[in-house]
């Protein structure tokens, strides 16, 4: 899959890991997987979402489907503690979604903003669902990040990311898309949810901790928009300078929304 922005470098599988850890409560108070039994999770990566799925729902029979044949060998490793479960793998382009049977439910987790046509998966996901059936997404809202103060650097760097991204087929603002696209693949009853955080020094420490997790995801891009030009090694220093910056300034403040959504095959 060579237009993945991220990579597939031991590094980026470990940030993933370390990534659904990180976001995990914010993510999952809003999803409900409770009345599923046979969940098909697409683009599930090195099984970091996959992991906390199975935990949260001990009765949880899951497909994980996944284009990239490193990152299901990741993935068998990160769930090897659940061999009395249910788990399959398919390697497969999420948009041309041919599975030989359907679920209750699906689940996408940061995986559409990588897509030139999400549509296409929606539309694969709601043909693999049995009527009924529900799906959960969660994606990026990129636009939506603020800080404060101003750092040259960090904006730079952010507005590089967004479009080396762009450049790449994805969408950096696919988040705010998710209800016309579920709409458009047939789905009802769609609920959206915005999350996210507002980190400032009332909170010092989650404000780090964002700080550097924010770092590990712009750093994830790195060498291939270096490759291109987007960005040069100073610029990069200059990003996690102004990422360091910024956790000390007494004004400080961090800004930014994911979005959520939760909608539903006709019966
Ligand atoms: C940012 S990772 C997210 C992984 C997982 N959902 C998580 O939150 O940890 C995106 C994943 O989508 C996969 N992916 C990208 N394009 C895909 C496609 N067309 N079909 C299936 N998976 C795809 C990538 O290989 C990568 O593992």
């Amino acid at each position: 899959m060579p237009n993945y922005i991220h990579g597939y470098i031991s590094e980026e599988q470990e940030r993933l890991l370390s990534q659904a850890g990180t976001l995990a409560s914010l993510i999952y108070p809003w999803i409900d997987f409770s009345q599923s039994k046979n969940l098909l999770e697409i683009g599930s990566g090195v099984g970091a979402q996959s992991k906390l799925l199975l935990e949260l729902y001990p009765e949880l029979e899951l497909t994980c489907v996944e284009i990239e044949a490193s990152q299901i060998e990741k993935a068998k490793t990160n769930l090897a503690s659940f061999f009395d479960r249910k788990i399959t793998f398919v390697q497969q382009d999420a948009q041309q979604l041919s599975l030989d049977k359907t679920f209750d439910s699906a689940f996408i987790c940061w995986v559409l903003e990588h897509l030139s046509q999400p549509l296409k998966v929606l539309k694969g996901a709601f043909s693999h669902l049995n009527p009924g059936g529900v799906i959960y997404l969660t994606e990026v809202f990129n636009s939506s990040f603020h800080f404060f103060p101003e750092f040259q650097g960090l904006a730079d760097y952010y507005e590089a990311f967004n479009e080396y991204q762009r450049q790449n087929g994805g969408h950096p603002d696919v988040g705010l898309q998710l209800g016309n696209l579920l709409h458009q693949a047939g789905f009802i009853e769609i609920k959206l949810h915005h999350g996210g955080f507002h980190l400032d020094q009332s909170q010092p420490q989650p404000l780090a901790l964002m700080c550097d997790y924010w770092k590990s995801l712009m750093k994830s891009a790195a060498e291939g928009m270096k490759e291109i030009g987007l960005i040069s090694d100073l610029d990069l220093n200059q990003m996690e300078k102004d990422l360091d910056q910024l956790k000390t300034e007494r004004n400080a403040v961090f800004f930014y929304q994911f979005v959520q959504a939760k909608a539903v095959r006709k019966q």
